[in-house]
Parts: C-alpha cells; sequence; structure tokens
C-alpha cells in the first residue's frame, strides 16, 4: 500500500478543561523507526492512544494503515487494530492467568483465516525468537520484568502487523536489560518491515531512531527526519 504508515493532522485532544493536545502533525513513512520524546504529561501517551485507536481525537485526521480512523466505526476500529496493530505497553499488561503461550496467541482468536493449529506454530516460532523457547508453558508471575516484555512484544507481532506502537516498552526494566529488548524489537521489526513508534525517556534509544519527535506541552517542537 502507498502512503506513510501513520499520518496525523491537526489533531486535538481535550480531557475535562486541560488542552492535552493542541494541533500535532506527524508523518511516519512505512518500514521507519520513529521516537516520541518530551516530558511527562506533554501528551505522549495522548498521542499514542490516539494513533492505536484506544481514544479518538476531538479534531484533526489520523490515518493509521492508509485508513482514516475517523470514519471507522467501532467493529471496524477492532478490525484494523486486530489486522494492522501491534501495541506493547511499559507494564507489560499480559493476562496473569494464562500461560506465556496463551498470552501470546490472544490476537488471533479471532482471526480464521489460519487454522489453531498454524496460529500455535507461529506463536511458538515468535518465542523461540525472543529467547522464550523453554517457557511458553509458564505464566507472567513465574517470568523475570524483561522475559514478560519478550512475550508482549511477541504477541504485538503474531499478527504480522504492519505498523508497531510501544509506550514506554522499556521503562519499567533496568538500563542492560531495556536496551536488550529494544535491539530485539528493532531487529524483529527490521526483519519483517515493521513501521515502530516508540515513546521513550531513554535519549539513547531516540538517538537510535530514524525521526526524533519531541513534544511540549501538548505541541510537536520538533520533527528531525
Ligand atoms: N483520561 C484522562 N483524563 C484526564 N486527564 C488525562 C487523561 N489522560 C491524560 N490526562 C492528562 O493529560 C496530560 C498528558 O498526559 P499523557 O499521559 O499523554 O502524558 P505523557 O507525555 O505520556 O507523560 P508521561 O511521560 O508521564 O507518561 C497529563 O496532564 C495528564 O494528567
Ligand atoms: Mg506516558
Amino acid at each position: 500500500m502507498n502512503g506513510p504508515a501513520i499520518k496525523v493532522e491537526g489533531v486535538t485532544k481535550r480531557y475535562g478543561d486541560l488542552q492535552v493536545l493542541k494541533g500535532i502533525d506527524i508523518e511516519v513513512p512505512r518500514g521507519r523507526f520513529a521516537a516520541v520524546i518530551g516530558k511527562s504529561g506533554s501528551g505522549k501517551s495522548t498521542l499514542l492512544g490516539i494513533v492505536s485507536g484506544l481514544e479518538r481525537a476531538d479534531s484533526g485526521r489520523v490515518l493509521v494503515d492508509g485508513q482514516d480512523l475517523g470514519s471507522l466505526d467501532e467493529s471496524a476500529m477492532a478490525d484494523l487494530r486486530r489486522r494492522s496493530l501491534g501495541v506493547v505497553f511499559q507494564n507489560f499488561n499480559l493476562i496473569p492467568s494464562l500461560s506465556a503461550l496463551d498470552n501470546v496467541l490472544l490476537p488471533t482468536v479471532f482471526d480464521a483465516t489460519k487454522s489453531r493449529d498454524e496460529h500455535r506454530g507461529r506463536a511458538l516460532d515468535l518465542l523461540k525468537q525472543v529467547g522464550l523457547a523453554e517457557r511458553a508453558d509458564h505464566r507472567p508471575a513465574q517470568l523475570s520484568g524483561g522475559e514478560q516484555q519478550r512475550v508482549a512484544i511477541a504477541r504485538a507481532l503474531v499478527n504480522g502487523p504492519p505498523i508497531l506502537l510501544a509506550d514506554e516498552p522499556t521503562g519499567n526494566l533496568d538500563a542492560q536489560t531495556g536496551a536488550d529488548i529494544l535491539g530485539l524489537l528493532l531487529d524483529m521489526c527490521r526483519i519483517c518491515g515493521t513501521t515502530l513508534l516508540v515513546v521513550t525517556h531513554d535519549l539513547d534509544i531516540a538517538a537510535g531512531a530514524d525521526t526524533t519527535i519531541e513534544m511540549k506541552d501538548g505541541r510537536i517542537c520538533n520533527a528531525d527526519a
């Protein structure tokens, strides 16, 4: 498909009296790695929530994988999220009662285009790629933080999404583990040509990105291409 993976035009968002986003324009070409940086409260997670379709913008336009999010009803939005987006959060967000394998399989539950065995094979392959083949039967409480985040990465990639969004994916990990996890994420995305939009406080991560988008008080204050 032509056009950028993500295009945000004039997006605003208000929570009560607080104008959190004041007119955001960003564009992330396909296959690129863009980092979003900025102080706490500047609106980074709000922007990611809007791009991921979890929140709606008050005004402006958001195109994800060529689709205008404003034109999608809830069910079309859910389809787009399943097909086109993988999401990784700071706190891993795994389901405590499910094994690592079943957590990775969650996004495939509604995908009837492949058999359960095919999905299972892909999930096991991803767990192997993130170095957790031996931990497939472990529940999250039986895994370290870094291992849990690797499960979350495998889950985000299981449907082969063209775009991966991550909000401080290394924020709860020690520096070395965080660097390892980010390296893994980048390698897996490069191999698949996945577009990556990552919110981070880590300037080393931002320095490795193709584009750095800096937010300040609800606006973009620079975007280095
Ligand atoms: N659901 C909400 N209701 C009310 N206010 C909110 C809501 N979500 C975020 N905010 C406010 O919007 C502002 C921006 O929040 P956001 O989470 O986007 O910041 P952030 O840049 O991700 O910060 P951090 O680096 O601390 O994660 C903050 O002042 C926050 O309190
Ligand atoms: Mg945030």
